[in-house]
């Protein structure tokens, strides 16, 4: 792809690509070669850049680290069958990433800094993105402030950032979760809505408490009367009671905006499902376990893709979903997204941009 900004190639000199085993990828742990890099100051974002990835230096008063203005996004590109890469509806992420960025007094990035930076990068970094099925590259773009100062008010300065990493499955299982009705991840008004990180350590201890009972993750309900189901804590989640697909809506700014959730909203209702975007009730779903009314349960997200769900605790009971049959819809929709973004079948949803 051509670049029209102005974007400085360093090239490594020392690849990591024959060290690295693709045959045992674990999330997030084996980096690719390169990194892309932008600078914001006096007002502008500025000194675009590749490099080799490296570990940044920061001074001990660099806000990010005391007030956590910090935002990110999760994207992923594939290879087609050709071996020519495709990038999942990088346009949604650019758009969700500003929208972060405004909530947490961040300056915006312009769409094509955002692209470029982005289609450069894989293109150097093409032999890092994985040709197997059920696997793919993740895309880590995040922007951190870099003023060093205490006072508590936005930074002056920020750095946009985009490293990626080979993957396979983040969960490589069907996934337990717990209802979560004593700690809140999100309120009305507040940063649910943000890809912000603070929203992600606040989540961490409640999570870990369920994880210690043996769950992977919580299903979090509102702030306010805990009995609103929202989301889980690396995906959105979706529920089929009565032959009808049920996800939280995100009118309320508490839960994030799945682009993963969005797409597979937008299939189900071309493959002819109900589908209401409202909230389930944690004793809805209870009365559906109890009744074997839950036909499935799963998470969607960028890293989680389509995360069926196994075992549900609500108020210390457990409830086992029974076994899904073949033509279940979260294995009919996951194939097709697969389909989609591995390049298998023609995209005419403006979904797929080649690199
Ligand atoms: C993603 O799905 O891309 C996420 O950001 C979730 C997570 C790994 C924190």
């Amino acid at each position: 792809m051509k670049t029209m900004l102005q974007i400085k190639v360093t090239k490594t000199k020392h690849s990591r690509l024959p060290e690295t085993d693709f045959n045992n990828l674990v999330f997030g742990r084996s980096i690719s070669d390169h990194m892309f890099v932008a600078d914001y100051k006096n007002g502008e974002w500025t000194d675009l850049r590749i490099e080799p990835y490296a570990p940044l230096s920061l001074n001990p008063a660099n806000s990010t680290l005391h007030y956590g203005q910090a935002i990110f996004e999760g994207m992923k590109a594939y290879k087609n069958p050709s071996g020519e890469i495709l990038l999942f509806r990088a346009d949604a992420n650019q758009k969700r990433l500003n929208e972060s960025a405004v909530r947490m007094c961040i300056p915006e990035l312009p769409e094509e800094i955002f692209m470029e930076g982005l289609t450069t990068l894989l293109d150097l970094d093409r032999n890092w993105i994985p040709d197997k099925p059920g696997y793919s590259l993740y895309i880590r773009p995040f922007i951190f402030a870099t003023d060093d100062y205490l006072g508590v008010k936005p930074s002056e300065t920020y750095k946009f950032m985009i490293f990626t990493c080979p993957v396979g499955d983040y969960y490589s299982k069907p996934v337990s979760v717990k209802v979560e009705q004593h700690y809140s991840r999100a309120a009305e008004g507040g940063t649910g809505f943000a890809k912000a990180a603070g929203n992600y350590a606040g989540s961490l201890y409640p999570a870990q408490l369920a994880q210690k009972q043996g769950y992977d993750q919580l299903l979090w309900t509102d702030a306010k009367t805990h009995e609103n189901i929202e989301e889980s804590g690396t995906m959105n989640v979706m529920f089929i009671i009565n032959d009808t697909l049920i996800t939280a809506p995100t009118k309320t700014g508490t839960i994030l905006k799945g682009i993963t959730r969005d797409s597979v909203l937008k299939l189900a209702k071309e493959m002819g499902y109900v589908v209401e975007e409202r909230f389930l009730k944690v004793s809805e779903l209870e009365e559906a376990l109890q009744n074997g009314k839950l036909q499935e349960a799963f998470g969607t997200g960028t890293a989680a893709t389509i995360a069926h769900i196994a075992k549900i605790n609500i108020r210390d009971n457990d409830y086992i979903l029974p076994k899904k049959p073949d033509y279940a819809f979260s294995y009919q929709v996951l194939k097709k997204l697969d389909d989609i973004k591995y390049g298998r079948i023609e995209d005419h949803r403006g979904w797929i941009v080649k690199v």
